[in-house]
C-alpha cells in the first residue's frame, strides 16, 4: 500500500467517509495534505479550521506521522516520521516492482498508436503518437494490464491511384532501393501535378484506383510492394526507437468488412440514407446534433470512419478488449467523438478514449516545417539528434573509440527526443529546440542520463559487492527528502494513466500538485 493510500484509508476510517490525500508540492506544508475538512465544512456550513481540529482528534496516524497540523484555510498537513520513511525505503530495495502497486482491475487494452501512412514519410507529428503510445503501453503493462499494441497503418485510400500511375510511368528503381518513401512520394507528387494539368492523366489515375479496388492482380501487386517498402522504413525507425508492435493491421485489412457493416447499421436503424449517402445521426446529442458521421458516400465509397468502426468491432471481438486507447493528434477529436458515439449505439460499452496531443512547433513558434515548407521527416529528426550528440561527445571525449562515441551519441540523441516529448503535458504545443533538449542543464534527458551514469559509477567503485544493510539510517536531510521522493514513485506511476499524463514522471514536483 502506498503512503497516500495508507493515509486515505486511515482518514476515511476516522471520518466514516472517503477522503483524499495528496502529496504536497512544498515541504513547508508537510509531505501530504488533505482538504477533507474544507469539503466537510462547506457541506455543514461550518468553520473549516474548527472541523479540521475535530478531525485531527480522530485521525490515527501516530505510528507513522508527526502530529497532523492545520494550515491555511483548513488544510490538514501530514509529516512522515523519519524511522517510518527509512523502513519503507529499505523495503523498497527488495521490491522488484519499486513500490508500484498492481492494478486492482487489470484491463485488456488495445493501444492504437503511431499509425503512419504508406507512401508518405513519417513526420514529427507521428513522433508524439509513437513515443506517447509506447510509454503508455509500458506503464500499463508494468501495472499489470494486458496491452495489445496495434499500429493502424494508413495503407489504403484514393492516393494509390496516383502512386500506381506514377509507378507504372516514371518509377526509378535505384531511387526506390535507396530511399523508398522519398521515391514513392515523388511518384505521387509527379502524378498529382500531371493530373492537375492533364485531364487524361487524371482519368488514368482514377482507372488505376478502380482496378486496384476491383482486385486487379498487377495493381494489387504494386500496392503490396509499396506497403512492404514503406513498412521496411517504418520498422527502421521503430528499431532505432526500440518501439515494437504486436500487430500492424492496416486499414486495408478491414476492406471486406466495410460493406456488410454499413448494411447491418442500416438494417438495425443506427444508420440512415441521406441524400444518397449513408450517415449515422446523433440527434439527441447536443454536441453532435449537426455533425452526422458519414460512413458511405453517395458514389458507394467508404471512409476513414467506416474503417475505424470495422476496426473497433474487430478488436472487441478478437481480443475481447475492454479498453481501446487511440493516441492520435487533437485535430481528429471530432472523428473519434463520432466513432465512440456510434459505438455506443452499437452497444459497445468498453473504455474508448482518444488520447489527443498538441503540435510540435519550430523555434519560430509556428508548426514545425522544413525550409521548403514541408513536414519535417522523423528520419531526419532522429539522424540530426544523433549527429548533434556525436559532436558533443567528440568535444567531451575526443579519445574515445569511434564505436563507443557512436553508441553514446545514439543513446543521448534518441533519449533527448523521447524525453522532450515525455516531459511535456501531451496537450501543450512544444517548441522543438535542439539546444534545450541536448542541454546538460535543466529537466532534460542528458541531465538525467548524466545523473544515472554517475550513480552507476559510485556502485562500480564499490567493486560490485554492495551489501544492502538491514536498516537504513537517513542521517542527512537530503537522504530523507530523496527517500520520500522515491516512495512517491508508487503513487505517481498509476496516476499517469488517470488522464494519460506520463509527464507526471518527468516533473520535478509531485503528481497531485499539477
Ligand atoms: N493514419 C492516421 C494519420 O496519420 C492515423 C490513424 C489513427 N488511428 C485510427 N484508428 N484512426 O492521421
Amino acid at each position: 500500500m502506498t503512503i497516500q493510500t495508507l493515509l486515505e484509508t486511515r482518514l476515511s476510517e476516522a471520518l466514516g467517509a472517503p477522503a483524499q490525500v495528496a502529496a504536497t508540492a512544498d515541504a513547508r506544508f508537510g509531505d501530504y495534505q488533505t482538504n477533507a475538512a474544507m469539503i466537510a465544512a462547506k457541506a455543514q456550513r461550518a468553520n473549516p479550521r474548527q472541523i479540521a481540529a475535530q478531525m485531527i482528534e480522530r485521525i490515527q496516524v501516530a505510528d507513522f506521522c508527526e502530529p497532523p497540523e492545520i494550515a491555511g484555510a483548513g488544510f490538514i498537513n501530514f509529516r512522515l516520521k523519519p524511522e517510518f520513511v527509512a523502513q519503507r525505503a529499505r523495503a523498497l530495495l527488495d521490491d522488484t516492482h519499486l513500490g508500484v502497486p498492481q492494478a486492482e482491475k487489470p484491463r485488456k487494452i488495445v493501444l492504437d498508436f503511431s499509425s503512419p501512412n504508406v507512401a508518405k514519410p513519417m513526420h514529427v507529428g507521428h513522433i508524439r503518437s509513437t513515443i506517447l503510445g509506447d510509454t503508455l503501453t509500458r506503464i500499463a503493462r508494468f501495472l499489470g494490464h494486458e496491452v495489445i499494441t496495434d499500429n493502424h497503418i494508413g495503407d489504403w485510400g484514393t492516393q494509390f491511384g496516383k502512386v500506381i500511375y506514377g509507378w507504372k510511368h516514371f518509377r526509378d528503381d535505384a531511387a526506390l532501393e535507396r530511399d523508398a518513401i522519398q521515391e514513392l512520394v515523388r511518384l505521387y507528387k509527379q502524378a498529382n501535378a500531371l493530373a492537375d494539368s492533364d485531364a487524361a492523366v487524371m482519368t488514368a489515375c482514377r482507372e488505376e484506383l478502380v482496378k486496384l479496388q476491383a482486385g486487379d492482380p498487377e495493381n494489387l501487386d504494386i500496392w503490396k510492394r509499396t506497403v512492404a517498402l514503406s513498412w521496411r522504413e517504418f520498422e527502421a525507425m521503430y528499431n532505432l526507437l526500440d518501439i515494437h508492435f504486436d500487430e500492424h493491421l492496416g486499414e486495408s485489412f478491414y476492406n471486406d468488412a466495410l460493406a456488410p457493416l454499413v448494411e447491418r447499421l442500416l438494417a438495425c436503424g443506427i444508420a440512415e440514407i441521406s441524400e444518397g449517402a449513408v450517415c449515422v445521426f446523433f440527434r439527441d446529442n447536443p454536441a453532435l446534433a449537426d455533425k452526422p458521421c458519414l460512413i458511405r458516400k453517395s458514389d458507394g465509397g467508404f471512409l476513414y470512419a467506416t474503417t475505424d468502426l470495422a476496426t473497433l468491432e474487430y478488436r472487441i471481438q478478437r481480443w475481447n478488449a475492454d479498453a481501446i486507447w487511440y493516441v492520435v493528434g487533437a485535430p481528429q477529436a471530432l472523428h473519434f467523438e463520432q466513432i465512440f458515439a456510434t459505438a455506443a449505439r452499437m452497444g459497445i460499452t468498453g473504455n474508448l478514449r482518444h488520447v489527443a496531443f498538441g503540435s510540435i512547433l519550430g523555434e519560430d513558434r509556428k508548426l514545425m516545417k522544413t525550409r521548403s515548407g514541408e513536414n519535417v521527416g522523423l528520419r531526419d529528426v532522429l539522424e540530426e539528434a544523433q549527429e548533434r550528440s556525436l559532436r558533443i561527445v567528440e568535444e567531451k571525449n575526443p579519445d574515445m573509440p569511434p564505436e563507443e562515441k557512436a553508441e553514446i551519441a545514439r543513446i543521448i540523441g534518441i533519449g533527448a527526443v523521447k524525453y522532450a516529448e515525455l516531459s511535456q503535458f501531451r496537450m501543450s504545443d512544444y517548441v522543438f529546440s535542439w539546444d534545450k533538449m541536448l542541454s546538460f542543464q535543466g529537466n532534460t534527458a542528458p541531465y538525467l542520463q548524466n545523473a544515472y551514469v554517475r550513480i552507476r559509477s559510485i556502485f562500480r567503485k564499490n567493486n560490485g559487492d554492495f551489501n544492502v544493510p538491514a536498516t537504513l539510517a537517513l542521517s542527512e536531510p537530503a537522504e530523507f527528502t530523496l527517500s520520500k521522493k522515491l516512495l512517491q514513485f508508487g503513487e505517481t506511476v498509476p496516476a499517469t494513466l488517470d488522464d494519460f499524463r506520463p509527464n507526471l514522471l518527468g516533473n520535478p514536483v509531485s503528481p497531485s500538485a499539477n
